[in-house]
């Protein structure tokens, strides 16, 4: 029994990891399986042919790691670039700083841009740093896509013009670990060379799956890259891919057949139909943010993220109190604040299998918490702007038009 339980569901509002719909827990309560008999390779040839669809790819090869996101950093980079080549990458809060020390402890030589945290990816920063490079000594552009401690989403598509614009051969490397699933991304048209995700985001499933999907320029790549590598080495897949039995190592059953499932909802739902609850719940959060009085962590609207909005709160109130006091009263889990936002944003997580009224009761839990805390909000304020704006564009749910 655990001995912390409260009564009713725990409103889970992190950023991931988030709720698993029933139909996925119920996917996932099956006994183990011998993986060499048929049914898993035939589930596994099922998933790897829908599993590039999440990146909106159709050239992109998938590859499954029973890992989390940053065995997945680990992949992109060990099989796509050798020691001491050089990466340009964007520090604009904790995950981004943690992939780029991750690059700097595999030995890569990394021209860090430091951005002020609640900014994005400065265009004309890479434009100039890419025209210098007339020797092309840039091997890679690395890029958290939405930045889930700040919650700023980078603007992929502009990033790959600057590329385009410099005809600069660098692999495009992408984080979209807190945006695929629930934020637009289109590996194919956006020109991204290893795009990445991890199954406890938007998939909404346990923690467990690092899922990447190569371009066939980073499948090239791996042939002369020279990054020790063993454990997530793309060609060990490959080889058993040929053989029609897929996994070199044991696979997790479970999460294989829970992402069925969740492959199954999305698809249900529509992948766009997905994004597009995403950008209601995402602005429906921030209409409550405005309406309690207090900012956004994320400086400009083109970066604001659908799936995490990290709240500044006035510098008299600690913001661990805030998330500290909604679990122990209210039985809702926020997001801290981390590294140099620590104390200063608490984030609300509004992503993966999640519907209007479970955010609008985080919202209200919220306000509670702020008033408990000593700021002064009008109960009901950021629940109503939320609402007015969810009323007037929450469509019917599209298995029951
Ligand atoms: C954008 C982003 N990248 C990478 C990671 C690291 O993923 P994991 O904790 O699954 O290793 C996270 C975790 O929250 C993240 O938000």
């Amino acid at each position: 029994m655990d001995p912390f339980y409260g009564p009713g569901r725990n409103q889970l509002f992190v950023p991931g990891p988030v709720n698993i719909p029933e139909p996925v827990l119920q996917a996932m309560n099956r006994n183990n399986e011998d993986y060499r008999a048929p049914p898993v390779p035939a589930l596994t040839k099922k998933l790897l042919a829908d599993v590039p669809k999440i990146f909106k790819s159709t050239t992109g090869t998938p590859f499954l790691f029973p890992t989390t996101g940053t065995g997945a950093w680990e992949s992109a980079l060990t099989n796509t670039l050798s020691p001491r080549d050089r990466i340009i990458s964007f520090e604009m809060g904790q995950f981004s700083l943690l992939w780029i020390d991750q690059m700097k402890r595999l030995n890569f030589d990394v021209d860090v841009v430091h951005c002020e945290w609640g900014t994005g990816v400065d265009l004309e920063i890479l434009r100039t740093k890419l025209e210098a490079d007339k020797e092309h000594k840039v091997k890679a552009i690395c890029c958290v896509h939405n930045e889930t401690a700040t919650g700023v989403t980078n603007n992929l598509a502009a990033i790959r013009t600057v590329i385009d614009d410099c005809m600069h051969p660098a692999l495009f490397l992408v984080d979209g670990v807190s945006s695929v699933c629930a934020i637009d991304f289109r590996m194919d048209e956006w020109g991204v060379d290893v795009a990445l995700t991890g199954s406890q985001k938007a998939l909404s499933l346990p923690t467990g799956l690092g899922i990447v999907c190569a371009s066939p320029k980073a499948l090239e790549a791996t042939k002369t890259a020279k990054s020790l590598r063993v454990f997530f080495d793309w060609n060990d897949y490959l080889k058993f891919y040929k053989l029609g039995t897929y996994w070199p190592y044991t696979p997790s059953i479970q999460l294989l057949y829970g992402l069925r499932t969740a492959l199954d909802l999305i698809f249900l739902e529509g992948l766009d139909n997905v994004i597009a609850r995403h950008t209601r719940l995402g602005r429906a959060t921030r209409l409550a943010v405005e309406a309690w009085g207090l900012k956004n962590c994320t400086q400009r609207e083109e970066w604001y993220s659908d799936t995490v909005t990290a709240v500044v709160i006035p510098p008299y109130i600690d913001s661990t109190e805030i998330v500290k006091r909604a679990w122990k009263r209210y039985n809702l889990s926020l997001g801290l604040g981390l590294n140099k936002v620590a104390g200063k944003v608490f984030r609300i997580g509004h992503l993966g299998n999640l519907n209007e009224l479970q955010l609008l009761g985080c919202l209200s839990g919220v306000e509670m918490v702020l008033k408990d805390i000593g700021y002064p909000v009008k109960l009901g304020s950021g629940v109503a702007a939320a609402a007015a704006y969810l009323q007037m564009t929450t469509p019917l749910i599209a298995s029951r038009v």
